[in-house]
């Protein structure tokens, strides 16, 4: 299946286009050297996210036609809760605008039941890893976000197939040290974004879930890279090497009890996620009434009745085989000719991006000067190409001293939306970095022009410290 080129042709076009080196300068320069401020007509190639960037099919489009736009039960609102159900096994979904929209009528609702139930204190979040935004959800909240993933993950080279695993020691320690009755869920974030995209086993999921039952803790599955954990569960987790995608979902979301979705991932669609529950009512109930002032009416939830049709069709494409496995050889295609090229990637490669040992690939400039930050404005000068810096640009400062927060790594993220780029595309990304490795003694780190107090990342501006 490897060998065989894409599962798909390409009906509709959108044209791309490489502004002079000029051009990209002054637009750089223009924006304060924060790329996330740049007109996407100034970006040839955009490997910034891969988040709602992907490319519909004609089902999907086809689909939208059928959008019923009704306020209150809408016949699309129907065909999704069908194939959630037909999916997932979940008896109850919500749909939501995004990702974090599930999360903003989850997360109070999760805080109040525990509150009710057993009167805790300052409510604790465990997750492998804790996407941003969840973070803030559960820092918005009240309460702690804590991160145990597995040690190997922060080996940046380590061969090590399950980097996105809880570490159960460290979930055991934690839940003991927090008290059960504080802990309001347990995340379980399939695959690890913050962790280079990595899966998590199923062996690792059914042990976290047992481990939550018999303290009596909520599950929460942070879904959106569903369909290519299982991909990796079925490449990777031997004894479910027979199993369809579609078992092996069914088979991972039995060990949850509800999940949010950024169903602009694996499901997408441009827009769109959900939040569903497998039995629980009463939670259920509670985020539905949340959902009305905070997302919209209970049936559509701040999509569009069109859009709702376009999902129901994303979730089956995303577990389609060929698919997913020209997804996956896609990333790692690229992985490939960086290593072999001697520029330093994580490894093993993980579903949605390549992420870049930027420290690694820079060593003259310090972390205060921003290493993965330099490298994706140096990448847009070099190719067009947008990117985005995971490190200590994102991580921030403490909130009480001030002081930046350590980064365990400085990393550049080239995330690969879905069915947009042919590897061709992907080819000039790499010569763009190989031709950048060769004058990278250049390349100079930055310091802030302006620095927003949260969320510094998105708004910052710099200018090279030379
Ligand atoms: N959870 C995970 C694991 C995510 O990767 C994201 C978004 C969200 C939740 C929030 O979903 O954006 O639909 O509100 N990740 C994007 C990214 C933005 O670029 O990695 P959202």
């Amino acid at each position: 299946m490897s060998n065989l080129p894409l599962s798909y042709k390409i009906k509709a076009v959108e044209p791309i286009n490489l502004l002079p080196k000029e051009e990209r300068l002054s637009a750089l320069e223009r924006v304060g050297f924060n790329p996330f401020l740049l007109k996407s007509e100034e970006v040839y190639i955009d490997l910034l996210t891969d988040s709602g960037t992907g490319a519909m099919s004609q089902n999907q489009w086809a689909a939208m036609m059928k959008g019923d736009e009704s306020y209150a039960g809408s016949t699309s609102f129907y065909k999704l809760e069908e194939a959630v159900d037909d999916i997932f096994q979940y008896q109850y979904t919500i749909p939501v605008h995004q990702g974090r929209g599930a999360e903003q009528i989850l997360f109070p609702v999760l805080i109040e039941k525990m509150k009710m139930k057993r009167g805790g204190t300052k409510p604790v979040f465990i997750s492998n890893y804790h996407f941003d935004t969840t973070a803030a959800h559960v820092e918005l909240n009240g309460a702690k976000a804590v991160n145990v993933v597995v040690e190997e993950a922060y080996t940046l080279t380590e061969p090590f197939d399950w980097k996105g695993n809880f570490d159960l020691e460290q979930l055991v320690g934690h839940i003991e040290l927090n008290g059960s009755e504080n802990v309001a869920a347990i995340i379980i974030t399939v695959t690890c974004n913050s962790m280079g995209g990595q899966p998590v086993s199923l062996e690792n999921i059914k042990a976290v879930y047992d481990i939550a039952k018999e303290y009596g803790i909520p599950v929460v599955m942070d879904a959106a890279r569903f369909a290519e954990n299982a991909y990796f569960i079925k490449q990777r987790e031997e004894k479910y090497s027979g199993w369809s995608i579609a078992e092996i979902v069914k088979e991972m979301f039995q060990y949850a009890d509800m999940f949010t979705m950024s169903a602009k991932k694996d499901a997408m669609v441009n827009i769109g996620g959900l939040c569903c529950f497998k039995d629980n009512e009463d939670l259920y109930r509670s985020s539905q009434a949340l959902c009305i002032p905070m997302e919209g009416f209970a049936t559509y939830g701040g999509m569009a009745g069109r859009d709702l049709e376009a999902l129901a069709v994303g979730l089956y494409e995303a577990m389609d085989y060929g698919y997913l496995s020209a997804r996956i050889h896609q990333v790692n295609r690229l992985a490939q000719k960086l290593t072999d090229a001697g520029i330093p990637v994580q490894k093993p490669t993980g579903g949605h991006a390549v992420f870049i040992d930027a420290k690694a690939f820079l060593p003259h400039i310090s972390v205060d000067e921003f290493p993965g930050h330099a490298l994706a404005n140096a990448l847009y000068l070099e190719g067009g190409i947008r990117s985005a810096e995971i490190g200590s640009l994102l991580l921030g400062r403490d909130p009480t001293t001030g002081i930046q927060k350590a980064s365990p790594l400085e990393l550049l993220r080239l995330a690969i939306p879905r069915r947009t780029y042919t590897n061709e595309h992907l080819d000039y990304v790499a010569e763009s970095l190989i031709k950048l490795k060769k004058n990278r003694r250049k390349i100079s780190g930055y310091r802030f022009t302006y620095e927003p107090v949260v969320l510094r990342h998105f708004l910052a501006q710099f200018e090279p410290a030379l």
